[in-house]
């Protein structure tokens, strides 16, 4: 598998060692920085980078990592089509894989020891989506990031949001 990887300098160490482990499994890793735990980078970059890789088919794959995974997963999502989630064990890993389809895994170097963080990412990079009821939630999304339409049926009676929806921009 292609696997693009990415962390910011909190992150570094984490994604340096989870790559040489994923490279010595026989993945093709490519590396998109950062580059060093010692200047402080900004999580978005490296999460947009990856994300990009994923969604545009240069990677089969995305792992990311900064101080929590939180921030650099906030922003790998804002790529359409993309699907990154935060795990912090085997479970969420598969979890992230069987039901939710994600193609970008994030970790939290802050978090997550070594050991705990390699058995998370091996479960992820070998776990297969489930399908069935799962799709048609995931269609729901890919729906709104292309068309900013609800699912069908979908009025949350009372919670007066329709300010809240977001317009496809024209
Ligand atoms: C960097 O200090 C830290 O904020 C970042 O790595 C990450 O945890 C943000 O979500």
């Amino acid at each position: 598998m292609r696997i693009a990887v990415g962390s910011d300098h909190a992150g570094f160490d984490l994604k340096s060692a989870l790559a040489g482990h994923l490279a010595a499994g026989g993945h093709e890793v490519v590396d998109l920085g950062t580059d060093s735990p010692d200047f402080p980078v900004d999580y978005p970059v490296f999460g947009l980078a990856v994300a990009r890789a994923v969604a545009g088919g240069r990677a089969d794959r995305g792992l990311c990592v900064c101080g929590t995974g939180i921030g650099i997963g906030i922003a790998a999502n804002k790529v359409v089509g993309v699907r990154a989630a935060v795990v912090h064990d085997v479970t969420t890993a598969s979890l992230a894989r069987r039901h939710n389809d994600a193609n970008v895994v994030c970790l939290g170097a802050r978090i997550s020891g070594l050991a705990e963080a390699t058995d998370a990412v091996d479960t992820f990079f070998t776990t297969a989506y489930e399908g069935g009821r799962h799709q048609k939630r995931l269609d729901e999304i890919s729906q709104y990031e292309t068309s900013r339409t609800d699912p069908a049926g979908a009025t949350v009676a009372g919670t007066g949001d329709d300010h809240e929806r977001q317009q496809p921009s024209s």
